[in-house]
């Protein structure tokens, strides 16, 4: 892929390589003539810990407008990808609204996705919390996880008000959560979904395992591609989002 530099003024970041605009994401929030352009209808999304971009695949799409951030740099070729960590966009966000000109991406959001890391809260037979479960009752009770990007994802939901979102994690998540005062809203296999967002019919998915058994150890990014959200799951959300307007639309089964 292509890449060029930021068109504004003497600026030599790279630009977002997918936005007509030729500007990186910092001088696009800068230059006073980029206003509002979304299309009718068109949804505006913002995926944060993106990855593989999974979770918001099927809004791409469907072409609406979508924002993904991500840390790794082995994936900023993915569409849509801007390479950031997610402390430095809520540091950007919380400067932007403090002095009044917050990026016009970031306004009016439609849906915020966010897949924090899981590995804290995984009860895999590797992960810290699996081991200290089989250490017993009081190391697993007493074992606390690293919950920051948990909070950095709240404090951008906080100050961006989007109309939904839904934060995505595995099962072992689930009693650190409520610590912090979040209840899982839907849950099926591994998934864990948190936040405020239609329910919808969970679809059937390959298990997580299966999916990652394709991967050669090694790969350095053998993690990122277990952690895609299928697609099925990310079009289930979509649907429900567009599709139900009143609580009688909805028509989905839970799932435990
Ligand atoms: C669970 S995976 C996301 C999977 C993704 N939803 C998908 O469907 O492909 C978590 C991602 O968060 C990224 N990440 C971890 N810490 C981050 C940070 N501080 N800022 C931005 N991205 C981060 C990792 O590189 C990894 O790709």
């Amino acid at each position: 892929m292509m890449s060029s530099e930021c068109k504004f003024y003497s600026c030599n970041s790279q630009a977002m390589s997918f936005h007509p605009s030729g500007y990186c994401f910092q001088c696009y929030q800068t230059d006073p003539k980029i206003s509002k352009n979304a299309k009718k209808n068109q949804l505006k999304v913002l995926d944060l810990f993106s990855g593989f971009g999974g979770f918001s695949e099927a809004f791409v799409l469907n072409r609406d407008e979508v924002l993904r951030i991500e840390n790794n740099p082995l994936l900023s070729e993915v569409k849509h990808t801007v390479l950031m960590d997610v402390r430095k966009l809520r540091d950007i966000i919380a400067e932007g609204l403090a002095e009044g000109n917050l990026n016009p991406y970031l306004l009016n959001i439609d849906l915020i996705v966010a897949s924090p890391p899981c590995y804290d809260f995984s009860l895999a037979f590797s992960a810290p919390q699996g081991i200290v479960a089989r250490k017993g009752k009081e190391a697993f009770e007493n074992y606390e996880p690293d919950m920051e990007l948990f909070y950095v994802t709240l404090e951008i939901i906080e100050m961006l008000k989007p109309r939904y979102y839904i934060i995505e994690n595995v099962r072992g998540s689930i009693r650190h959560c409520e610590k912090i005062g979040l209840k899982p809203r839907q849950k099926f296999q591994a998934y864990v979904l948190y936040g405020n967002f239609p329910m919808f019919k969970p679809p059937k998915l390959e298990l997580k395992a299966k999916k990652g058994n394709r991967i050669q150890h090694g790969n350095p990014l053998r993690a990122n591609y277990r952690a895609i959200i299928p697609l099925e799951l990310s079009e289930s959300i979509r649907l429900a989002i567009v599709e139900q307007k009143t609580i009688f639309d909805f028509n989905g089964v839970e799932e435990e």
